[in-house]
């Protein structure tokens, strides 16, 4: 079994931190996105993944996952010139994923239940294939979804079950939605997927859409199985899902204090202090993480934070909060609920008149107290 995580996309709702990187590369508890899903691969015994990148954002991943040692992977690159569908990406990763059955993982997702049981009860069903004598009871599924039960299905895939557990209709985005089980992003398939993807048209989006793929697979007579998720799944792309995430993955941490903390300071509860970081004069509630090189002073750090490497807090409180790295918080009196990108820095002045001043990219979100 292969892996092919799509990490690709503009990452327009996400912006303008991706206007200069990638949302994929964002950190959740100071982790790239990116990383739990190839974590969550290797764990399934996934070795072989391909990873589709887009021109504009391709070499800071390539960069940043390296060819995959790291992570006891082998890494193929495969880049997507344009944005035209995740059905699009598997006909373009036609080459590195052969005639083997592979793992689709939307690059930007995340899960906390891993992948190993879904990808094991998938080969269980396949292993029907090369069994004869069990093919008179099971039918051997070409493909595997994962389903979540949403409140907002008309903004997912979505798929109607039969009876037997087989997959009866897929739609994409519905007005009309026929279930509440949304499309998680995570794909199981076995080559018939290529037919499929050759297939079909582009949606009225302009894209080629794996659910319709699914859609051919299901109406040209194969079986399509299902899982539906246990425990927490989160599309990252906006603000605050990537808020809960980083949430309940801090909820995970567990306490490791290596850097360097003054007497004068309280680390309460859950915290990582990474090595190399310095807190003077400060409480850092968990659960948090304070990255390698940063310096917090006089400050309060909160529950829920994430504050990357070589930032500096100075005479400041945050929570909920996620910092990435070398960004700076001086005379900040509260800062909540916020995704600070890399290099910025906030600071309360004392120059006349007295006023908000302010230099923002495009894109940008600032809510004034
Ligand atoms: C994509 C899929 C959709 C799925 C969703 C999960 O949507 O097309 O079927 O439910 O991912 O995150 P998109 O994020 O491209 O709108």
């Amino acid at each position: 079994m292969k892996g092919l995580i799509l990490s690709g996309g503009a990452g327009t709702r996400l912006r303008p931190i991706t206007h200069t990187s990638a949302k994929q590369l964002v950190p959740i508890a100071n982790k790239p996105i990116l990383f739990y899903g190839i974590e969550d691969m290797a764990a399934a015994g996934i070795t072989e993944i391909g990873i589709i990148i887009a021109p504009a954002t391709g070499d800071e991943i390539r960069e940043y996952v390296g060819d995959g040692s790291q992570f006891g992977v082998e890494i193929t690159w495969i880049v997507q010139d344009e944005p035209l569908g995740l059905a699009h990406c598997v006909l373009i990763a036609r080459d590195f994923l052969g005639d083997d059955d592979f793992v689709m993982y939307l690059g930007d997702n995340m899960l906390e239940q891993g992948l190993t049981e879904f990808v094991e009860q998938f080969e269980t069903a396949r292993a029907a294939a090369d069994a004869p004598q069990l093919t008179e009871t099971a039918v051997v599924p070409a493909a595997q979804i994962l389903l979540a039960k949403v409140d907002n299905p008309t903004a997912f895939g979505v798929a109607e079950i039969g009876p037997d557990g087989e997959v009866v209709q897929l739609v994409e985005k519905p007005e009309v939605p026929p279930s509440d089980l949304a499309l998680v992003g995570v794909y199981l398939f076995d080559p018939t997927i290529h037919e499929a993807v050759a297939a079909i048209e582009p949606s009225p989006r302009g894209e080629l859409e794996i659910t319709d793929a699914i859609q051919w697979l299901v109406t040209s007579g194969h079986r399509v199985n299902h899982e539906v998720l246990v425990g927490w799944w989160i599309d990252t792309g906006k603000k605050d899902p990537l808020l809960e995430c980083n949430r309940l993955v801090l909820d995970t941490l567990r306490r490791s204090v290596e850097g360097e903390v003054d007497d004068a300071s309280s680390i309460d509860g859950r915290v990582v202090i990474e090595p190399g970081a310095k807190i003077v004069n400060s409480t850092v509630r968990g659960p948090a993480i304070i990255g390698a090189g940063t310096i917090v002073e006089d400050s309060y750090v909160g529950p829920y934070s994430s504050i990357a490497i070589d930032c500096r807090i100075t005479h400041s409180e945050i929570d909920n909060s996620v910092l990435l790295r070398r960004s700076s918080i001086t005379d900040i009196p509260r800062l909540t609920d916020s995704l600070v990108g890399r290099d910025t820095e906030i600071s309360k002045g004392d120059a006349r008149p007295r006023a908000t001043r302010v230099m923002l990219g495009d894109h940008c979100h600032l809510e004034i107290e």
